[in-house]
């Protein structure tokens, strides 16, 4: 085992699904994948592998926010040799160019954490998805149904859920930022210096603009879509 995930060597897929919910990722176990089974329930961040038409697939609680992902996201890399992680996480419209339940894939992440000004000496440096990833991503959602619109842009990582000072999000909305959550700039830094896969989607969970809310069955729909969407543009 590593420090913080309790599975033997081979017992993780090379593929990842990274939900920040630890409950989460049993759900997407439960309700997507054949013959899942728990590999780990280290600090309840749980963990499965199973199969998706025919794929072996895991699924791992990444914890909120970049130093709690970061864990596991290195630990994943280095310990496992996980070549593919794609986060499917929830975020906060910044912008009334994205709907309620809209589904966000993220092609980069800007954030104001001090992680990567430590890890770059004060550099800026930009955080990417993987391009082939990305595009089937697209692509996947393109031949789905979907009742909500699919955007490719921009995330904000922040370090603080309860920002006390929003109106720093501003100039980042002004450059195109969509909305805000709390993990892809590490993710996909962390995948950069490993050489491996990562991408991003999340589901637009509340609006910071519009103030709107959902109902819990909307939200597990919505959530569904991502994931599918997510299983297709990994495994294909
Ligand atoms: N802020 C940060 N992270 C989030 C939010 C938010 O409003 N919603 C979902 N993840």
């Amino acid at each position: 085992m590593s420090t913080h995930i309790a599975a033997a060597p081979g017992q993780i897929a090379p593929v990842v699904l990274f939900p920040g919910d630890p409950l989460r990722a049993r759900w997407i176990a439960e309700t997507f994948l054949d013959d899942a089974e728990c590999y780990s329930e280290v600090r309840g961040m749980l963990g499965f592998t199973g199969t998706w038409q025919g794929h072996r697939v895991s699924v791992q609680g990444s914890g909120m926010g970049q130093p709690s992902m970061s864990i596991y996201a290195n630990e994943l890399f280095q310990e496992y040799d996980v070549q593919t992680i794609v986060r499917v996480g929830s975020c906060g419209a910044l912008t009334e160019k994205v709907g309620m339940r809209d589904i966000i894939i993220a092609n980069g992440a800007c954030t104001d954490s001090g992680i990567n000004r430590v890890r770059f000496h004060g550099q800026d440096y930009a955080p990417v998805a993987d391009f082939g990833l990305l595009r089937r991503a697209v692509e996947a959602s393109e031949r789905m149904d979907l009742d909500h619109a699919v955007h490719v842009g921009l995330l904000f990582s922040s370090d603080q859920f309860y920002s006390t000072r929003p109106e720093l999000t501003e100039p980042l909305v002004r450059h195109g930022a969509l909305a805000v959550e709390m993990e892809t700039s590490g993710l996909y830094t962390l995948a950069a210096y490993y050489d491996r896969r990562a991408l991003s989607i999340c589901t637009v969970s509340d609006h910071l603009v519009t103030h709107e809310e959902t109902t819990a069955l909307e939200r597990e729909q919505s959530f569904g879509d991502m994931v599918r969407i997510a299983l297709e543009a990994a495994t294909t």
